[in-house]
């Protein structure tokens, strides 16, 4: 799957095949010799300690883990990270800095297509559609019944956003229309420069949890947003909450996120994101009816996805030109 080895001041590896936008971006920036990982599936990591060796840039995906391991494999031609994402946590970002890497990522242009997909997500949770489609194959449908497959409505909720960054305020911003009473967030400091357009309330985690009648998880994960939402917080939930997470598994304590539903301390969950991922096929949440996951979908529309492609391209090429990039991460 490798595409032809290559060296020298503008020789950058691409660990997968990406959006032909993208590549063609790279490929028509004069001088840039692309190796790259031809495949839809991920570099296996020897031949990503061996593709990225004496290059000048990387263009990386959030399932490629760069460490310490990358960066020495890499040498000290390294000096540009692209990752077609906007999470980075995948980048030991101590280590690049330490070493005068620049870094590049993609926020902003994958914000709508995400917060759409955590609406859908969210509704197709508390509405149970998954389970509802199921029972129309199945035979389980016989007939109208009033107290069959209800679930959970927006009108008149309260919803707490942990997080309430650029995806954060554009769920917000698609869920009022529905009729939610209340928004509540929580994050390291008070945004009221974005809290105001919803009227958002700025309060303790717990409180979050005990309030909300939806939870949408969009923050970053971080050290102190890793298996936060675990046994503590899932009990002080209501019982009739729906919880959502659209980004990343590892903020979720999973083992706990699994008792509570299997015990009914909450109503429901809808993940995107899962660690690891791919969920094992046997995994404990795939046997409960009221857990929805998908698999990590949030960015992909064609449009969106080629787009990150193209400002992948755009921040390595900039990097490896030494100009300002479009996205660069402030390290
Ligand atoms: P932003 O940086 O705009 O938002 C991240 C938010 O996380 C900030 O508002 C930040 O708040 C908040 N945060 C940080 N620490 C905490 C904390 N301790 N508790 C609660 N909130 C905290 O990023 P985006 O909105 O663009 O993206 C968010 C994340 O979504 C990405 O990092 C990525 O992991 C994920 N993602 C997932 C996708 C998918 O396919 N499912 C697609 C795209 C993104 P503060 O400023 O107060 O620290
Ligand atoms: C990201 O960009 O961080 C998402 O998880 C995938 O688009």
């Amino acid at each position: 799957a490798l595409r032809p080895q290559c060296h020298g001041a503008m020789a950058v590896f691409v660990t997968r095949r990406i959006p032909a936008e993208g590549l063609r971006a790279l490929a028509q920036a004069g001088g840039c010799c692309i190796q790259l990982w031809d495949s839809e599936e991920p570099v296996p990591r020897a031949e990503l300690l061996a593709g990225v060796a004496g290059k000048r840039g990387l263009l990386c995906l959030l399932s490629d883990r760069i460490d310490r391991e990358v960066l020495d494999a890499a040498g000290p031609n390294l000096k540009v990270i692209s990752t077609m994402s906007v999470g980075f946590d995948h980048l030991a970002l101590d280590e690049i800095k330490k070493r005068g890497i620049r870094v590049g990522y993609t926020p902003d242009v994958l914000t709508d297509a995400t917060a759409e997909l955590s609406v859908a997500l969210l509704l197709a949770t508390c509405r149970r559609l998954p389970e509802a489609a199921e029972q129309v194959k199945s035979g389980g449908w016989t007939t109208w019944k009033p107290l069959w497959m209800c679930g959970y409505g927006l009108s008149d909720s309260t919803v707490g956003i942990i997080g309430l960054g650029r995806i954060g305020q554009a769920v917000a911003r698609r869920l009022k229309p529905f009729g939610v009473n209340k928004f509540l967030y929580t994050g390291s400091r008070p945004k009221p420069e974005s809290a105001v357009e919803f009227e958002a309330e700025f309060v303790p985690f717990m409180r979050l949890a005990e309030e909300s009648d939806f939870v949408v998880v969009t923050c970053a994960l971080t050290p102190a947003t890793q298996g936060m939402c675990n046994k503590e917080f899932f009990s002080r939930m209501k019982k009739t909450a729906v919880f959502i997470n659209t980004s990343r598994g590892a903020v979720v304590n999973q083992e706990d996120l699994y008792n509570a539903l299997a015990q009914g301390q909450i109503a429901a969950a809808g993940l995107d994101v899962t660690t690891p991922e791919p969920l094992p096929t046997d995994h404990p949440l795939l046997s409960l009816k009221n857990c929805v996951v998908l698999p990590h979908i949030g960015s992909a529309t064609y449009a969106t996805r080629s787009t990150m492609a193209v400002l992948a391209a755009d921040n390595l090429l900039a990097g490896l030109r030494g100009e300002p990039m479009p996205h660069e991460l402030v390290l």
